[in-house]
């Protein structure tokens, strides 16, 4: 006679229910033992830059000197320090991953080229936890290009931007105006892996996307770029955008300068936010009639 299966273990059931009720909870990747405020690193690197920047603009101090702490910026032209980037720890970016960054950049000729190295870059913590690179979806030919922030879950699985939910209703806005990814759009992200639980990227983090994104609106020429939401249009505009809502920058034409070529630049609204706020489509309808008016009429500016 056959003997009864072993009854399952009540350990494996505890550790199973353990773990569904993790994933209802929302937790869907584990990082470390102990937790990393990546805030706090975002607000070091910046303190320490104010602080090199206040150090420069004063006389030097003959008992000032003293070892720079890891996170700490080099002033510029310091001779790099070694990016400790492919370590499968995560690492505190320093300046000399952003430059890392930049000479990867700068140095890709082609999008293809551009694509291997950002593959090939760990200079980014986000990379640790992502399945994939999103690097970009649609015509590298097109005129348009939209740019939104990063991407979720979905993305992360399938290698291409906007494929969930948000990605879906954005093919329907394009498909309304005209447009879509297969044939006359080109879509991209600010930054390249996933951020894990959809947290928001960390300024370190932006910084160290940023040269490469840049690089592949140069290699695009775009006659227009269109930003969904407002991480994008102030990661990549700076300056008084930074200060502003989505509400305030949506629909206001923007100019961003790279290598001494401007180009024209529209924010609207991010497909995520118009699923949670449908009231808001309207206004993002007339962004896009807007976008369409422009491309179609050999970049004049029709009124915003
Ligand atoms: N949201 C984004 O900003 N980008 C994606 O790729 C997906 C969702």
């Amino acid at each position: 006679m056959p003997s009864d299966p072993t009854p399952p273990s009540p350990g494996l059931d505890a550790a199973a229910a353990l773990f569904e009720w993790y994933a209802a909870m929302g937790v869907d990747v584990t990082l470390a033992e102990a937790p990393l405020d990546r805030f706090q690193e975002s607000a070091r690197a910046k303190a320490a830059a104010e602080s090199q920047a206040a150090r420069r603009q004063s006389p030097p101090q003959p008992e000032a000197r003293r070892p720079l702490p890891a996170a700490e910026f080099p002033p510029p032209g310091a001779p790099a320090r070694p990016a400790a980037a492919s370590s499968q720890t995560a690492q505190v970016p320093t300046e000399a991953t952003v430059m890392q960054a930049r000479a990867a950049a700068q140095s890709a000729k082609t999008l293809d080229e551009l694509k291997a190295l950002i593959q090939a870059f760990d200079g980014c913590n986000l990379k640790l936890t992502a399945k994939n690179t999103v690097f970009a979806d649609g015509n590298p030919a097109a005129k348009l290009m939209l740019v939104g922030e990063a991407p979720g879950r979905d993305e992360d699985i399938a290698g291409r931007p906007f494929v969930g939910r948000s990605g879906q209703l954005l093919d329907r806005m394009l498909d309304a105006i005209g447009y879509s990814r297969g044939h006359n759009a080109y879509i991209a992200n600010v930054i390249y892996w996933r951020p894990p639980g959809n947290r928001d990227p960390s300024d370190v983090e932006i910084a160290i996307c940023r040269p490469f994104i840049l690089r592949q609106i140069e290699l695009i020429d775009p006659a227009l770029i269109v930003f969904l939401g407002a991480q994008p249009a102030k990661a990549l505009l700076g300056g008084e955008a930074v200060k502003q809502g989505i509400n305030k920058l949506r629909g206001r034409w923007c100019e961003l300068e790279i290598g001494g070529k401007r180009f024209k630049a529209l924010p609207t609204f991010h497909p995520a936010y118009l699923l949670r706020t449908p009231i808001k489509k309207r206004e993002a309808w007339r962004d896009f009639l807007t976008a369409k008016l422009f491309l179609e009429n050999g970049g004049m500016l029709p009124p915003a």
